[in-house]
């Protein structure tokens, strides 16, 4: 690539992300009630160590610190997600405005320092009222989710123009009622394809709503975690496993999406469990509303395989268990065999391979042309600790970042219409079943004080911001990449976020 290529865009979106039960902490003021949770990691044995969001990063009492790091950071939008209960404490009904406020506050700070807003309106955070009522398996969740999106744009709408509807609706769905690694915990294949439509529909709904409320000017899109899957051999059984997986991956959400309905291979493949008549005649064209563009979250890619009895049990070390547990993510689709690339890991046990990024941008520049895509996550897990003096170095994930925004670059030079990124995590904070063991953040966050500490790879990433061009990441020290992630087993969650 030439050195002129090389300098991103000038009106490229440079952003962090976060969401709100990760950071806010707050958990039962102003009139905030539990979402799910609250409630699964308040149950003994969910998250490591018993970890909750109780506290989180307190970012609901140090937003305004908060931001000024981002300021200082030099970025120009910061994507966020709205607390449900926080806003609508049961689900239904009026909005608290206090909940409001704080998000006004935040959203007036982000604009006065320059930071576009984009603002996720749901990142798993159901409010437990709506759960105990049957929860994203029951169709009236969608309708209330729509109510809760015209609240929040009525609210916010003036001010906030990038709306983003779900965040990766397949770990709400097939986490959350399949494998039940993710709240509210259930395990339920039935459940977890109901759930699956009806985040779908959720999100056709709150897009209708956005649009009657929002200026003509505001954009919106949904946030999936495509997963890229590649079939470890040529072998048609593992190619079979990998269009397998790829339709109850990702098929599932972005065939009525994008293509106006539910793929027919995928409704083949579960027609033993169910007809699928939850869907009903006008759902498609809802959830087909048009977008404005297209996020993506990427963290690696997976590899798979036909289970073989060895597959099966894990027993050869090359599988990762996610077909062999008790309970699986993948309905219809859950003898696959999920096999573990050798090579550098991050502290979660995820490879490193921008090249998947690349696969990734590629496969939506022919899948949706003239959609604009956006990165709305990208990072890695490092076991980040502070030096003597207290700074924090972090090289292994500026290297991570600097392979995946190479990678993007690419993608780039090869046509794809990326227009931002979000690096994940601003800060370190609650990653969901992995409790506070995981640290994400470019800026470290010590829990016992709250006392937050930029990475040097969030300097690394604020000279990119400066400058538009890719700075050289640090040479490797030999010996410092890779961990394996041992508790793996335990909480497992795929690779792709
Ligand atoms: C994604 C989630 C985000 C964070 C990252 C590591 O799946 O959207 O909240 O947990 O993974």
């Amino acid at each position: 690539m030439t050195a002129a290529a090389a300098r991103f865009p000038s009106s490229f979106l440079w952003g962090t992300a976060t969401a709100a039960y990760q950071i806010e902490g707050a958990a039962r003021e102003g009139g905030r009630t539990p979402s799910i949770w609250d409630t699964f990691s308040h149950t003994p044995g969910r998250t490591l160590n018993g970890d909750t969001g109780d506290i989180a990063a307190d970012h609901f009492h140090r937003r305004a610190e908060d931001v000024a790091l981002m300021a200082g950071l030099g970025v120009n939008a910061y994507r966020f997600s709205v607390s449900w209960p926080r806003v609508q404490p049961t689900g239904r009904g009026p909005a608290v405005q206090r909940g409001l406020d704080f998000y006004r506050s935040l959203v007036d700070d982000l604009l006065e320092h320059g930071i576009r807003p984009a603002l996720t309106l749901y990142h798993w955070d159901l409010p437990q009222e709506l759960e105990t009522a049957g929860g994203w398996p029951k169709r009236d969740t969608a309708h209330r989710f729509a109510d809760y999106a015209r609240i929040v744009a009525e609210a916010l709408g003036d001010r906030v123009d990038l709306w983003i509807t779900l965040n990766e609706p397949w770990c709400s769905a097939f986490l959350g009622y399949g494998s039940g690694v993710h709240a509210p915990g259930r395990t339920d294949a039935v459940a977890a394809l109901r759930a699956a439509h009806h985040l779908n529909l959720g999100h056709g709904l709150a897009a209708q709503a956005l649009r009657a409320v929002l200026p003509a000017s505001a954009q919106l899109s949904i946030s999936l975690n495509h997963h890229v899957v590649r079939a470890r051999s040529d072998k048609p059984q593992d190619l079979e496993a990998r269009r397998r997986i790829d339709a109850v991956a990702n098929r599932v959400f972005t065939g009525p999406l994008l293509q106006g309905a539910y793929p027919r291979d995928l409704l083949a493949d579960t027609a033993a469990l169910t007809d699928w008549s939850f869907v009903h005649s006008d759902d498609l064209a809802v959830i087909g509303h048009p977008l404005d563009m297209l996020g993506l979250n990427y963290y690696a890619p997976s590899v798979v395989a036909a289970a073989t009895d060895s597959h099966r049990s894990g027993a050869d070390g090359s599988a990762d268990g996610h077909g062999s547990g008790a309970h699986s993510p993948w309905p219809a689709a859950d003898d696959v065999a999920f096999c573990r690339p050798s090579g550098e890991r991050t502290a979660m046990g995820w490879p490193v391979d921008p090249t998947g990024l690349h696969e990734l941008l590629m496969h939506y520049t022919r899948e949706a042309p003239g959609l604009p895509l956006l990165i709305t996550e990208n990072g890695a897990a490092y076991d980040d600790k502070p030096a003597a003096d207290g700074s924090v170095h972090d090289p292994d994930r500026i290297r991570y970042l600097h392979g995946h925004l190479s990678a993007l670059q690419r993608a780039m030079a090869d046509g794809a219409d990326v227009r931002g990124y979000f690096l994940w995590s601003l800060m370190d904070n609650f990653e969901w079943a992995y409790g506070y063991s995981k640290r994400f953040g470019a800026v470290y966050v010590d829990y016992e004080t709250q006392a937050r500490t930029p990475k040097s790879s969030a300097r690394w990433y604020a000279q990119l911001v400066r400058t538009g061009m890719l700075p050289e990441p640090p040479i490797r020290d030999h010996g410092s990449h890779g961990h394996d992630d041992t508790r793996r087993g335990r909480n497992s969650r795929l690779p792709d976020g």
